[in-house]
């Protein structure tokens, strides 16, 4: 399946399109997007295929909605790949996803370099096969000259996890006198965590109608904006992620204040 695998030739955009991302564009456009990449599995099985055939349709979709951020402005965008607890799933099934960085980083890295995208990783990278680990080490390097937008793979990410460790380098820092405990508060703790680099998401989407983090940013996303969307992610389209940033436009953001 690898080798029939195309992506397709450069990506244009429609004039409708390109009229909408232009009237976005007079409103604030959210920095930091945030995106649960969920229903890969459902769409397959809704075709009679096997589950992986979703994954495969979901990485194209991934290079669709890279192109459409970077385009809009957003400074990163987050994509949840695979989660701390999703080694429960069968061997084949974990396999196979642990290839397509591989697959898609080979096809795409170029457009990614030539686009001013810097890829980059949050996750355990110490459990990922090497050759998955290799293929986004190897994007990281390409593409760390760009300033453009950040696409950030969370790739066997778990938040529970995450914060368990960043308590655990609190403690060893305070033992060792590089942290006084009196000193510790919100933004120096964000900086013992995966996401230290990156502001707070500012706005969350969620695919194929589960209405959950599934153990997502839960210290990231405490005022993210939120954006459920029953469509599958290998259905999602770039109008669906220019209706979720109009939505997030019309949103009263008020982080516990008033307006
Ligand atoms: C999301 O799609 C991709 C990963 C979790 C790796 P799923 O594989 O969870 O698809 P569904 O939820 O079973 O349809
Ligand atoms: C969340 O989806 C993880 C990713 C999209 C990578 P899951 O499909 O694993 O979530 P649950 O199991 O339905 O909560
Ligand atoms: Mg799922």
């Amino acid at each position: 399946m690898f080798n029939k695998f195309r992506l397709g030739k450069k990506q244009e955009h429609s004039s409708t399109l390109r009229d909408k991302i232009e009237e976005l564009k007079k409103q604030p456009i959210p920095e930091h997007v945030a995106i649960i990449m969920d229903g890969n599995g459902r769409w397959a099985k809704k075709r009679a295929l096997p589950r992986v055939a979703g994954h495969h349709e979901g990485m194209k979709v991934v290079r669709k909605t890279t192109m459409l951020a970077n385009k809009l402005g957003i400074k990163a965008l987050t994509l949840y790949a695979f989660s701390t607890e999703n080694w429960k799933r069968p061997k084949n099934e974990v396999e196979y996803i642990m290839r397509l960085p591989e697959e898609f980083l080979g096809t795409f890295l170029p457009e990614l370099v030539e686009n001013n995208v810097q890829v980059k990783m949050i996750g355990y990278k110490n459990q990922l096969p090497v050759h998955t680990l290799h293929a986004i080490e190897k994007a990281i390097e390409e593409t760390k000259e760009n300033n453009g937008l950040v696409l950030n793979f969370a790739l066997n990410y778990g938040s529970r996890a995450e914060i368990i460790d960043a308590v655990k380098q609190v403690l060893n820092d305070s033992k060792n006198g590089i942290l006084n405990e009196t000193d510790l508060n919100e933004d120096i703790f964000s900086s013992y965590l995966m996401t230290s680099e990156f502001k707070d998401p500012d706005l969350l989407i969620r695919t194929s109608g589960e209405i959950r983090l599934s153990n997502f940013m839960l210290w990231q996303l405490a005022y993210s904006e939120f954006w459920f969307t029953d469509v599958l992610w290998p259905d999602f389209s770039e109008n669906h992620l220019l209706e979720a940033i109009e939505v997030f436009q019309k949103r009263q953001r008020r982080f516990g204040g008033i307006l």
